[in-house]
């Protein structure tokens, strides 16, 4: 198998905020339960950030910690990519904030939305820009809040979400056979309104109107977004084996997008994987949209489930829709 790009992961970090957020919390105000949001999502706590905290600076700490891990300094930062859906603002790009916050001048800073697929499209734009490019050593960052655009009065969404950050350093590597080795990308606009914040953008700008009508929160078909990502996420996992001529017992892991645990637990069923090499940390962060690839990578190399030469299978679905699906050999 020969690497389309001989980029490895070099360092990896993460952050949550402080505060968190249980299951009795929604049942202490809604008509819920910790059954029912544990058997339909497998989520029992989510954190969120609080006064003060935002996207760029969980962000910024996630990255802090990547670079720490590959031990990499501001000055060696020659790209950085922020993956979110939840802006710090609207205008500028929450890169310029994040690449201030740690010390960067310069360098290009820029801003990808793929929704919960951001992680993997970030290291795919960042992979391709420095095999075209020469960058040699570029932050990827997923950040989001989730919780800043959840409507705490709606039962069905607000359940769902937690605020998180995951960070790699991408760098070019000695070593052919290390790398992304596999990558693959899309989108769906046609299934738009099946999860989306209806008003603050150039179509219903914000009014009080907006305002009064809450729709500044997130909106979610659930049934009907879960159907079709685990056909997707599915036909994707298929994909990326029969491309790579690998079988799902070559993957020392596979880290899935965290937005449901039945979801996870389908595709792993189908691919016949052992729980022990499928990421799953939705219980303790819920859905942290851009965030949850890279917080569940950091947090399987620090927990030592991970090493150099392991393979590892990322697989991404979110609002748009859009996906993503990459394997790296660590
Ligand atoms: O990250 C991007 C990708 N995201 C996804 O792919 C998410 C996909 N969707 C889902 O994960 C699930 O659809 C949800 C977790 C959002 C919902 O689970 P579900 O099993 O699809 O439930 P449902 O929406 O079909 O609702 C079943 C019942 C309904 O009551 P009735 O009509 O049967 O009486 C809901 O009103 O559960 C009710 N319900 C709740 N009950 C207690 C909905 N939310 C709640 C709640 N607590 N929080």
């Amino acid at each position: 198998m020969k690497a389309v790009m001989p980029i490895i992961i070099r360092g990896t970090g993460s952050f949550v905020p402080a505060d968190t957020m249980t299951n009795e919390f929604f049942a202490s105000y809604l008509d819920t339960s910790d059954e029912w949001i544990t058997k339909r999502t497998g989520i029992k706590t989510r954190h969120r950030v609080g006064e003060g905290e935002s996207t760029a600076t969980i962000g910024i700490e996630a990255a802090r910690r990547a670079m720490d891990d590959a031990g990499v300094g501001p000055d060696e930062i020659d790209m950085i990519v922020v993956c979110t859906a939840t802006p710090e603002y609207p205008i500028p790009m929450t890169a310029g904030l994040i690449q201030d916050g740690l010390g960067i001048r310069g360098c290009p800073a820029f801003d990808v939305n793929a929704t919960c697929s951001g992680f993997v499209y970030g290291m795919v734009v960042a992979g391709g820009l420095m095999s075209a490019d020469g960058y040699r050593n570029v932050l990827v960052i997923g950040c989001d809040t989730l919780t800043r655009f959840t409507d705490y009065q709606d039962r069905s969404t607000c359940i769902l979400f937690g605020d998180g950050a995951g960070a790699v350093v991408l760098s070019p590597s000695p070593h052919p056979e290390r790398g992304i080795l596999y990558k693959n990308i899309g989108a769906d606009g046609r299934h738009l309104k099946c999860f989306w914040v209806p008003a603050g953008g150039s179509r219903e700008p914000a009014s009080v109107g907006t305002v009064n009508e809450r729709l500044h929160y997130m909106r979610m078909r659930g049934p009907e977004l879960f159907k079709v990502a685990v056909t997707k996420m599915e036909s994707l996992v298929g994909e990326a084996l029969r491309a790579t001529n690998l079988t799902a017992s070559d993957l020392a892991m596979m880290i899935p997008h965290q937005s449901n645990r039945r979801i996870i637990e389908s595709v792993r069923t189908r691919l016949g994987m052992p729980e022990e090499r499928v990421a799953i940390n939705i219980d303790r962060y819920g859905n942290t949209s851009s965030g949850s690839i890279g917080l569940a990578l950091d947090q399987a190399c620090r927990e030592g489930k991970l090493k150099e030469g392991d393979l590892v299978l990322f697989l991404a679905f979110g609002a748009g829709v859009s996906w993503g699906t990459a394997i790296v050999r660590l």
